[in-house]
C-alpha cells in the first residue's frame, strides 16, 4: 500500500496551513440540509487549530461560471461555525487582498474559511499563477477533500507542487477504508453495483468484473442485463442499444471468474408511483405493461446468501426505486443484512454515490457499516480503477 504524509508528520505549529476541504454540501433557501461532509472534516481542523495552527480552508461550491454570489461560502462558514463550535472568519475571495488581510489577522488556532474557490476561472485549469496566487497565504497545504481528488485542480492537485502537502484524517480514512476493499481485500469480494443506467455505469462494471469474486447488479440496469439474456422487461427502464455490451460484460466476467448475480424475480407495476399497485414476477414472466420497480422477495434471498459468503463488500446503486415505497423493499432489505453481517463481525462493507447514501440512510443503517464514503464521482472513478489526482499528489514519491 502506498503510504502518505499525515498531520502525524506536519509541524504545523504557528503555522498557515491552507486546509483543502469539500464543503459542496446540499443547500436549500440557505441552510445546509446535510451537514454530513462538515462533519467529516471537523476532526483534522480540530487537530491542527489545537497543535496552534492558522486553520485556512479552501473549498469549491456549485459550478460557478466565473463570480456568483448564488454559489458564495458565506452561509458554509456560519454552519462550519456552529458544528465546530468556534468562530469561523470568512474573507470575500480566496486570493489577492481580502484573502491576505484575514489571514494576516490570524492568530494559532483561529479558523478561516476564504470564498469558493471555483469563482476563478483558473481554479478548474489548475492554472499555475492561481496556485501561486492561493500558495501566497500558506506554509502548507493539507488536503481532506476525497470527495473532490478526480478533480486536477489548483486547490485539489495543484498546491501538492508547491507547497509541502499532507494528507488530513478524512482523506486517510477514505484512502484506508477503498484500499482495504479492493486493494487488499478478504475475500470473497462482493460488489453491488444498481442504479437506473449501465451506460453511466460501464467502466465500472468492465474493472468490476476483473476484481471482484461475485458481482450482484439490481436497479434499473439489471433490466438491460435481463434484456440480454432475451427476456422481456414490458416497460421497464431498458437500454436497448447496449444489450450487445450486456453480453460482453457478462462474458468477461465469466472469463475472469466472476460470478454474476442478476434478479431472479421483480416487483412490477402499471406505473412509477409511490404506492402504485403492483405484484411479484419471476424474470420471465413480466408482462408487456409491466415496469420493474425493484428486485422480488426470492431475489432478496440469493442476495442474503451471497452477502453471507463474501468478507468483502463494496456497494454503489440501490437495487429499485428506493424513494418510492413499497419498491424501496429490495434495497433495504440487503442493506440490513449487510449492515447484520458487518456488526457480527464477517463483514468488511464499504459504501459510496450519493443515491446509495441516502437509500442507506433510509434504511437506517448508514452506521452500521464499515465505511460510508460521501464521495459521488470520486467513489465511482475509484471504483472505475482511475488514478484520482487529489490522492496521487499525496503519495510518499
Ligand atoms: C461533489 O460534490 O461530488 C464534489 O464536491 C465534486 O464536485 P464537482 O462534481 O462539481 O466537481
Ligand atoms: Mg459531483
Amino acid at each position: 500500500m502506498t503510504t502518505f504524509r499525515t498531520l502525524d508528520d506536519a509541524d504545523v505549529s504557528n503555522k498557515r496551513v491552507l486546509l483543502r476541504v469539500d464543503l459542496n454540501v446540499p443547500m436549500d433557501a440557505g441552510r445546509v440540509t446535510d451537514a454530513t461532509r462538515i462533519e467529516r472534516v471537523l476532526p483534522t481542523i480540530r487537530e491542527i487549530a489545537g497543535k496552534g495552527g492558522k486553520v485556512i480552508l479552501l473549498a469549491h461550491f456549485g459550478r460557478p461560471k466565473g463570480r456568483d454570489l448564488k454559489d458564495s461560502l458565506a452561509p458554509v462558514a456560519k454552519a462550519v461555525e456552529q458544528h465546530l463550535g468556534q468562530p469561523v472568519a470568512f474573507a470575500t475571495d480566496c486570493v489577492g487582498e481580502p484573502a491576505a488581510t484575514a489571514v494576516a489577522a490570524m492568530k494559532p488556532g483561529d479558523v478561516l474559511l476564504l470564498e469558493n474557490t471555483r469563482f476563478h476561472p483558473e481554479e478548474e485549469k489548475n492554472d499555475p499563477a492561481f496556485v501561486q496566487a492561493l500558495a501566497a497565504n500558506g506554509d502548507l497545504w493539507v488536503s481532506d477533500a476525497f470527495s473532490a481528488a478526480h478533480r486536477a485542480h489548483a486547490s485539489t492537485e495543484g498546491l501538492g507542487h508547491v507547497l509541502p502537502a499532507y494528507a488530513g484524517r478524512t482523506m486517510q480514512a477514505e484512502v484506508e477504508a477503498l484500499s482495504k476493499a479492493l486493494e487488499a481485500p478478504q475475500r470473497p469480494v462482493l460488489a453491488v453495483v444498481g442504479g437506473a443506467k449501465v451506460s453511466s455505469k460501464l467502466e465500472l462494471l468492465g474493472n468490476l468484473v476483473k476484481k471482484v469474486d461475485i458481482l450482484v447488479i439490481g436497479g434499473g440496469m439489471a433490466n438491460t442485463f435481463l434484456a440480454a439474456q432475451g427476456k422481456a422487461v414490458g416497460k421497464s427502464l431498458c437500454e436497448k442499444d447496449l444489450l450487445d455490451t450486456a453480453r460482453s460484460i457478462l462474458e468477461t466476467a465469466k472469463q475472469a471468474g466472476c460470478e454474476i448475480v442478476l434478479p431472479v424475480d421483480a416487483v412490477v407495476a402499471g406505473e412509477f408511483k409511490a404506492n402504485a399497485p403492483s405484484r411479484v414476477v419471476t424474470v420471465d414472466a413480466v408482462g408487456p405493461d409491466d415496469m420493474i420497480l425493484d428486485i422480488g422477495p426470492a431475489s432478496v434471498v440469493t442476495v442474503g446468501e451471497k452477502l453471507a459468503q463474501a468478507k468483502t463488500l463494496v456497494w454503489n446503486g440501490p437495487f429499485g426505486a428506493f424513494e418510492l415505497t413499497p419498491f424501496d423493499e429490495g434495497t433495504t432489505s440487503a442493506a440490513k443484512a449487510a449492515a447484520k453481517l458487518t456488526k457480527q463481525g464477517r463483514l468488511l462493507s464499504v459504501a459510496g454515490g450519493g443515491d446509495t447514501v441516502s437509500a442507506l440512510n433510509h434504511a437506517g443503517v448508514a452506521e452500521d457499516f464499515s465505511y460510508v464514503s460521501t464521495a459521488g464521482g470520486a467513489f465511482l472513478e475509484w471504483l472505475e480503477g482511475k488514478p484520482l489526482p487529489g490522492v496521487d499528489i499525496l503519495r510518499v514519491r
